[in-house]
């Protein structure tokens, strides 16, 4: 059965979409079943597919609006293993609103626990705010990858965004936890990129992957070509990176099951620092 795994945080363009394509084409690669769920009104995703708005049935938006059932809106990608539910907002005031104004519940659940047998992961790229899609989101969600964009206010406005999960997960998900804050967009030839990494390792301490994810123009040109980095260069920086950081992932399930709840109550505590 699936473990679904939001890729949020509330900063719009510090990589969610990015990792969510590559992190999902990777564990696809390594022969891991992913399905992909867009609940971002912005559409990136399907993009990153080179889908164009006639190419796709039904998305998130009916799921939400018209009760379709999940299985009727997946579509595939060039990698076998790879699905995907685009958000299926295109440009539509209308439906960006049908969208935005989801009620904060337990339908994305619902809708993904129905093809939960038929993969190994599912991931959901989640919009940049904390409204009531990132809400359904973390209701539906096992676990949480939060992408730090490496850049000198990495932290700031991550204390409200820690204080959020805390709260959803006492009130709403007790299963949540995180799986790691992943820090994208690294340059490691700048000074400053290895000040803010050395910050955010120690003010998350432990809950940081280890990998990181470099500045990378094939990472930059999915939506260009329409595929994962994977697919346009395997053997580039940011494909492999993605790469590694699955297989960080999947390293992590043996020891993950019985740190989980210091690794949550650590991460709620530090959520009271990184807000001062
Ligand atoms: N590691 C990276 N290297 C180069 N460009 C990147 C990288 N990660 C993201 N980008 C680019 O930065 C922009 C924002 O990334 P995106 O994944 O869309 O962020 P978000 O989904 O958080 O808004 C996009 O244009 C994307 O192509
Ligand atoms: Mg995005």
């Amino acid at each position: 059965m699936a473990e679904i795994i939001a890729i949020a945080s509330q900063k719009g363009g510090v990589g969610k979409t990015t990792t969510s394509v590559n992190l999902g084409a990777s564990f696809a690669t390594l022969g891991y079943k992913t399905l992909l769920v867009d609940v971002d009104p912005q559409g990136s995703v399907a993009t990153s597919f080179g889908y164009g708005r006639y190419d796709i049935r039904a998305g998130v938006l009916e799921i939400f609006t018209k009760g379709t059932p999940a299985k009727d809106c997946i579509h595939p990608t060039e990698i076998e293993l790879f699905h995907f539910i685009p958000s299926n907002v295109w440009s539509d005031e209308i439906d960006k609103r049908s969208l935005m104004g989801a009620a904060m519940e337990t339908k994305l659940k619902e809708a993904l626990d129905s093809v939960r047998d038929l993969y190994d992961f599912i991931i959901i790229d989640c919009p940049p705010s904390l409204g009531n899609l990132t809400y359904n989101a973390l209701i539906a969600a096992d676990s949480l990858i939060v992408p730090i964009q490496c850049e000198y206010y990495a932290l700031k406005a991550l204390g409200r965004f820690l204080k959020m999960t805390r709260t959803l997960k006492n009130e709403l998900n007790p299963r949540l936890r995180y799986r790691g804050f992943l820090l994208t967009m690294v340059d490691m030839r700048n000074n400053l990129a290895k000040r803010v990494i050395n910050k955010v390792r120690y003010t998350l301490q432990g809950l940081v992957f280890e990998t990181m994810i470099p500045r990378n123009i094939r990472l930059a040109e999915v939506p260009y070509y329409g595929k994962p980095a994977i697919l346009i260069d395997k053997n580039s920086k940011g494909a492999q990176s993605y790469l590694n950081l699955a297989r960080e992932i999947l390293a992590q399930d043996n020891s993950v099951g019985d740190k989980e709840d210091d690794d949550n109550q650590e991460a709620s505590d530090k959520s009271e620092s990184v807000a001062a």
